[in-house]
């Protein structure tokens, strides 16, 4: 159905027909929203929504938080929701800090507040795109943390239903790179809420994974604050991840494989270097998606447009700057397949991929 000019202009914020996404994902992928909008306070976000309902209801809505995580297709039927809703507080109880970020405040800033307001908790998650809203979808998480671990709760809107709601960690489902907001598309998370320590009451920090021990022992330090850590990982990923606005990626393209740990074994067989980390089940271990890349050859390689970086086998570039959604979505079917022939393991896009096929 062809909608008038005059159902759009009635609207109770601005609508922008056929409008470039590029500089709203960071594949920066040239993709074109039927409809645009720019949502700034919670108030608004209930409105457009309240609206769209009876105007519009038969169209579909992709809300975008930083664009850190999506491919997204040559073209996007219906609404992108750009959420533009800012601001933080913190809250001092007796035994931690509340910490709470609007939708939209850009997550590694809030890492930095929280460190410079002496907080402690969030610094091995320095450095990770997107915003602070999105965070709980996918349980961000490296070097050792997941979100879940400082996660006090969140409130969230149902653009559906119109219901208003509170979630606490009992109701979020956390999981490795999952959570009910994964499963739930209807629910926009417009703030969330963390539970972090002072400084001063010398929490145990995390130092154990990956190399951030190596990188603060090569800075001749012993005892680490929560700033030394962060300024560890910062190294860390600034030398091994490409940055988005250099070059299109998303971070890791797939998440790392639960196997049981006899298909572990077999694999060490033939690669004993294989490292594989410990999960919830004695049964299963989760080992690291890159390890399998590199080994059947994907690492580095481009097709096209498209590649696996050279440094970081797991993360997918738009090597050109010209990847379309589609071209992404076949590449890493091409991985899938490569991978599944090679080890008999299946890897899931960690990636949300919207209207590539
Ligand atoms: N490895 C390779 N080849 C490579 C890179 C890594 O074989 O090119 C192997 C190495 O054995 C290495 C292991 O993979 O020890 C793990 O690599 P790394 O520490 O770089 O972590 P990852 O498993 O590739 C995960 C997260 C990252 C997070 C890092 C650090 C997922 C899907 N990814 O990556 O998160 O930063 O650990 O904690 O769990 C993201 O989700 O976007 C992301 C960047």
């Amino acid at each position: 159905m062809q909608n008038s000019f005059a159902d759009l202009m009635d609207a109770p914020v601005t609508i922008h027909k056929d409008f470039p996404l590029k500089e709203f994902n960071t594949f920066g992928l040239q993709s074109t929203a039927e409809y645009f909008i720019k949502i700034d306070s919670e108030t608004q976000l209930e409105e457009f929504f309240t609206w769209k309902k009876i105007h519009l209801p038969e169209k579909p809505s992709l809300i975008l938080g930083g664009g850190s995580n999506v491919v997204l297709g040559d073209f996007i039927p219906g609404f992108v929701v750009k959420l533009s809703v800012k601001g933080k507080k913190t809250e001092r109880l007796k035994d931690h800090t509340l910490f709470s970020l609007a939708t939209s405040e850009i997550w590694h800033e809030a890492v930095l507040y929280s460190l410079e307001m002496g907080l402690q908790g969030l610094e091995n998650l320095a450095l990770i795109p997107g915003d602070c809203g999105t965070s709980p979808v996918q349980n961000i998480g490296a070097y050792g943390v997941e979100i879940c671990d400082i996660f006090h709760s969140c409130r969230a809107y149902n653009i559906a239903s119109g219901e208003w709601k509170s979630f606490f960690l009992e109701d979020c489902d956390f999981e490795y790179r999952n959570s009910f907001f994964k499963q739930n598309k209807d629910w926009v998370i417009t703030e969330v809420t963390f539970q972090l320590q002072h400084i001063e009451e010398n929490f145990a920090l995390k130092i154990q994974y990956g190399t951030i021990q190596e990188e603060l022992e090569k800075l001749n330090i012993s005892k680490p604050s929560p700033n030394d850590i962060a300024n560890a990982v910062i190294k860390i990923r600034s030398e091994k991840l490409p940055n988005p606005n250099i070059v299109g990626n998303a971070g890791s393209f797939f998440k790392n494989p639960v196997v049981h740990h006899q298909v572990a074994e077999e694999i060490k067989l033939e690669y004993p270097d294989l490292p594989t980390y410990p999960t919830s089940s004695n049964n299963s271990v989760k080992i690291p998606a890159a390890f399998l890349i590199e080994k059947s050859g994907w690492k580095g390689k481009v097709l096209g447009n498209v590649g696996m970086d050279s440094r970081q086998a797991l993360v997918l570039i738009n090597v050109t700057g010209k990847a379309t959604g589609k071209e992404i979505y076949q590449f890493s079917g091409e991985i899938i397949e490569a991978i599944f022939q090679h080890f008999g393991i299946l890897l899931e896009r960690e990636v949300n991929c919207l209207y590539c096929v």
